[in-house]
């Protein structure tokens, strides 16, 4: 392994000692109270070596609320548990930024509160089903916002942002991809809007700048990052036109100066890290699929600032060094991705 890996980063106000960050991964641990249990800051703490760690999908609101186990971080017992998840990895020399993840018409009411409808930019349902302690439910029709709700909804996330601040978070990343609310406005699919939230590819990208501008007046531009998947298409969200939809977005978020875009890729021909990274100004963070190998080559051909793992860093705790000392990989097991204890969660070795 060569080096490029482990030069420092400046990313927006930090400087990462390596370019091996931890991706975003929802791991159904925390109590239906979505307050995060002990094990996550020994979970999190373990991976501190990562240049970066990006926590799993943190839902704003009561609204946001789409999975079972999912943590949020709207209430002081939520603010407090996701506490001691901080100071683990601070304890242990890491950095961690908040992923706030607002579910949109993806969640079923099961999840909200008086079991009302989800909301979304447009009354479309999700083709596909949800998984609740009722077994598997059809996706629902969500409720249509207002254009009057919108500048509720976006202060969730204004609010969200304080509030991981004041859990000792490093920053916060907008959750832009995998069909969720922001993405739900971004796509024409599922955004038929009729208002300056809907139409054409500037109002349809109006929702995330606006959350983005919201999240940076509370953390400052130098805190906040937003992930993307161009044409990951998951829970049935696509776009007519998504190089022109995500180059536009991309174009329009530059100036608030963010500290970093993250892009992870799913089975696109499109090249959209050559597409999007001249575009932005921050650090260029690529994710999806990446191996040791490929993470070098990524950047010694200077195509990104930094490589984002999923999988391997739930099976690695210690990636970081495993990569720098070209140590074998264990395999993650998936049974206990989303399973709830400490199995498959914090029980994956470190090398010696
Ligand atoms: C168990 C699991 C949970 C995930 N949860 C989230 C999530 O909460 N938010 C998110 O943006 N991506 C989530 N992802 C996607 C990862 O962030 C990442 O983009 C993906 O795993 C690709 O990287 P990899 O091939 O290195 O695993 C999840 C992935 C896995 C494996």
């Amino acid at each position: 392994m060569t080096k490029d890996l482990f030069q420092p980063l400046r990313l927006g106000d930090l400087t990462l000692p390596n370019r091996i960050a931890m991706a975003p991964m929802t791991r159904s641990r925390a109590d239906d109270d979505g307050v995060q249990p002990d094990i996550a800051a020994i979970y999190y703490g373990q991976r501190a070596g990562a240049g970066l760690i990006i926590s799993e999908g943190i839902y704003p609101s009561a609204m946001g609320k789409g999975y079972v186990r999912t943590p949020g971080i709207h209430t002081d017992a939520q603010v407090a548990a996701w506490s001691t998840v901080t100071k683990a990895v601070h304890d242990n020399g890491g950095r961690i930024f908040a992923q706030i993840m607002h579910t949109g018409r993806v969640a079923v009411p099961d999840f909200l509160p008086g079991g009302v409808l989800p909301v979304a930019p447009s009354a479309i349902r999700a083709d596909g089903q949800a998984y609740t302690d009722r077994g598997m439910t059809p996706m629902v029709t969500p409720r249509a916002l207002e254009t009057s709700d919108v500048a509720g909804v976006i202060d969730e996330y204004r609010r969200a942002t304080r509030r991981a601040l004041e859990a000792g978070f490093d920053g916060v990343e907008l959750h832009a991809a995998s069909g969720y609310l922001p993405e739900q406005f971004l796509s024409s699919k599922t955004n038929r809007r009729t208002d300056a939230y809907g139409g054409s590819i500037a109002n349809r990208a109006r929702f995330v700048v606006e959350v983005l501008e919201a999240m940076a007046s509370v953390a400052g531009s130098g805190r906040v990052g937003i992930k993307i998947s161009p044409e990951m298409n998951f829970n049935d969200v696509s776009d007519d036109t998504p190089q022109e939809t995500y180059s536009h977005l991309v174009e329009q978020i530059a100036p608030l100066g963010l500290a970093y875009l993250h892009v992870a890729l799913f089975g696109t021909s499109t090249d959209y890290h050559g597409l999007l990274r001249p575009l932005f100004r921050g650090a260029y963070l690529a994710g999806g699929g990446f191996t040791g190998e490929s993470a070098e080559a990524t950047q010694v051909q200077g195509r990104a600032d930094a490589i984002v793992f999923g999988a391997a860093f739930i099976a690695n705790p210690d990636l970081p060094k495993r990569l720098a000392e070209g140590l074998p990989l264990a395999e993650p097991d998936k049974a206990t991705f989303y399973a709830s204890g400490p199995k498959g969660y914090i029980d994956y070795p470190t090398t010696a």
